[in-house]
């Protein structure tokens, strides 16, 4: 079941609703620190039209700032919030560039920080009761000039300045409505106002241009986000209330990880709600109760939530965690520490293999269930860039229209179809931007691809389980135990 959604409204009656409320006299305080807004204006689109404007506006500044040639991006970094994620305060992505002018013996070129940030807490876009919490995605502009220096003519005149989407509190999750909001930290504390003609002019013609940018996104989409495609929204809904009244306050209440429970418990009753209601339809079908393996389980709590709604399973992981005993009280053998080497193994009486972001074993899995017989099954939920031979040095393309993200699960389906798999997918209702499900249920007639086969064996020479944290540590004891001349 696949669906085509068009844009049905008018394009003029959308692009008309500019009347942005300014506070040019007297900014007004944002809920971000230091920060004060100058303007807003609500804006007919969800936050991937915001997000996808903003990440081209970062690789093109030029289309923001008439007198700027080009930008150089001289590094981009991404936080991992699977692994660290008890900061949420910490952008997503932090990109430097360089704003080269057009002017290039006039105007100097400026060196700019420019940061991602989003509320990634699943309760605040899943529960729709919940109010009075930001649901906002914003990008702060940094310039890094030196203490006392002056920013370029064609830069605001400002220590930062930012971008804010926020969806408001009452709009279920992806909703076409929000607030887009221009922020500043002025140069001085005491400067909250703009009296500067000039100023007031480019900032109010900027946020113009953002609602414009973000409309004219929404209406390029051919093909939008697609939820529900394999689960109905309602049948989805009801379970995840269901299981949220019934997991959720205890685990997170007892919650013995360093990361934090609102994010991981929430987004995994998520996953787990999804998996039920499709579990529950593929039973009519197949007439058998389904069974899984969660293959780099990490905390195990996905595992947990499965078998405690009677599926037979259990979950892998290189390294344990501390939660594991208490989520295994009743069932000792729900999670297994296990170096896996993915092209040794198979699961030929498991009908389900699950990657949740599971790093390097993602692009891996298909083929392992492949290898597991006629009924298996995967999920996968493709997170960090890894290829088969286990590294981050996948080259993969890039354009406007197709982010990397999006490149990657192409990467990690056409490995799935050329081992037999037909594969669907669904985007999950989950506030990690890395949300696409890539199910493979149906199987097509062999569809060779040599050159990814021959990969996929080369690749099975290469890949090398990463070392735990315990084996790096110890590692690093045994070097500081070495004489000096030996290191
Ligand atoms: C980003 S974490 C995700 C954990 C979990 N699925 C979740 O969503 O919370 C990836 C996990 O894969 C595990 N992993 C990676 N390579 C592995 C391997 N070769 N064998 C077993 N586990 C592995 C890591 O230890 C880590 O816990």
């Amino acid at each position: 079941m696949s669906k085509k959604k068009v844009d049905q409204v008018d394009p003029q009656s959308l692009f008309q609703q500019f009347s942005p409320t300014l506070y040019f006299e007297s900014c007004k305080a944002s809920s971000k620190d230091q920060y004060f807004i100058v303007g807003e204006q609500a804006v007919p689109v969800a936050r991937d039209a915001y997000w996808d404007t903003i990440r081209r506006w970062t690789l093109e500044p030029q289309l923001v700032i008439p007198p700027i040639e080009k930008a150089e991006i001289n590094s981009t970094i991404q936080t991992d919030l699977d692994s660290h994620s008890e900061d949420s305060q910490e952008p997503i992505e932090t990109i430097v560039r360089e704003l080269i002018p057009k002017r290039k013996t006039k105007d100097a070129i400026l060196k700019e920080r420019v940061e991602y940030f989003e509320n990634d807490s699943a309760d605040v876009w899943l529960n729709p009761k919940m109010k009075n919490i930001d649901r906002e995605a914003r990008v702060v502009y940094t310039p890094l000039i030196e203490e006392g220096a002056s920013v370029p003519f064609y830069y605001p005149k400002v220590k930062a300045y930012s971008f804010v989407y926020d969806a408001g509190t009452d709009e279920e999750f992806g909703a076409e409505k929000g607030t887009l909001r221009l922020e500043i930290i002025p140069c001085e504390p005491s400067e909250v106002a703009v009296s500067d003609t000039k100023m007031r002019y480019a900032l109010k013609a900027i946020l113009h241009k953002l609602f414009k940018w973000c409309i004219q996104t929404r209406l390029g989409y051919t093909k939008k986000a697609q939820h529900d495609v394999l689960v109905s929204k309602e049948k989805y809904q009801l379970m995840y209330q269901h299981i949220k009244s019934k997991y959720g306050p205890e685990l997170v209440a007892n919650w013995t990880e360093k990361t934090d429970p609102k994010k991981f418990v929430y987004e995994d009753l998520a996953i787990a709600s999804y998996l039920l209601c499709l579990w529950k339809d593929e039973e009519v079908k197949t007439k058998r109760k389904q069974t899984f393996v969660d293959l780099g389980c990490g905390n195990g709590l996905l595992t947990f939530l499965l078998t405690s709604e009677g599926y037979e399973g259990y979950g892998i992981d290189i390294a344990d965690r501390k939660i594991w005993p208490a989520l295994c009280k009743d069932n000792k053998d729900m999670l297994r520490v296990e170096a896996l080497y993915p092209a040794q193994i198979s699961y030929p009486n498991t009908e389900w293999l699950i990657g949740n972001h599971a790093d390097e074993l993602v692009p891996w899995i298909p083929i392992i269930a492949s290898k597991s017989g006629e009924n298996s099954k995967f999920m996968v939920i493709p997170c960090c860039f890894y290829g088969l031979d286990g590294t981050r040095s996948l080259s993969l393309p890039e354009s406007e229209t197709l982010g990397k993200y999006r490149a990657y699960t192409n990467y990690i389906k056409e490995i799935a179809s050329s081992v037999g798999y037909n594969c669907e997918e669904d985007y999950l209702r989950i506030p990690s931007t890395k949300n696409i499900a890539i199910i493979g249920r149906l199987k097509q007639a062999n569809n060779q691809n040599n050159k990814l086969n021959k990969s996929i064996q080369v690749a099975s020479q290469s890949f090398i389980p990463r070392k735990t944290d315990r084996e790096k540590e110890e590692e690093r004891q045994e070097f500081l135990k070495r004489p000096k001349l030996e290191k």
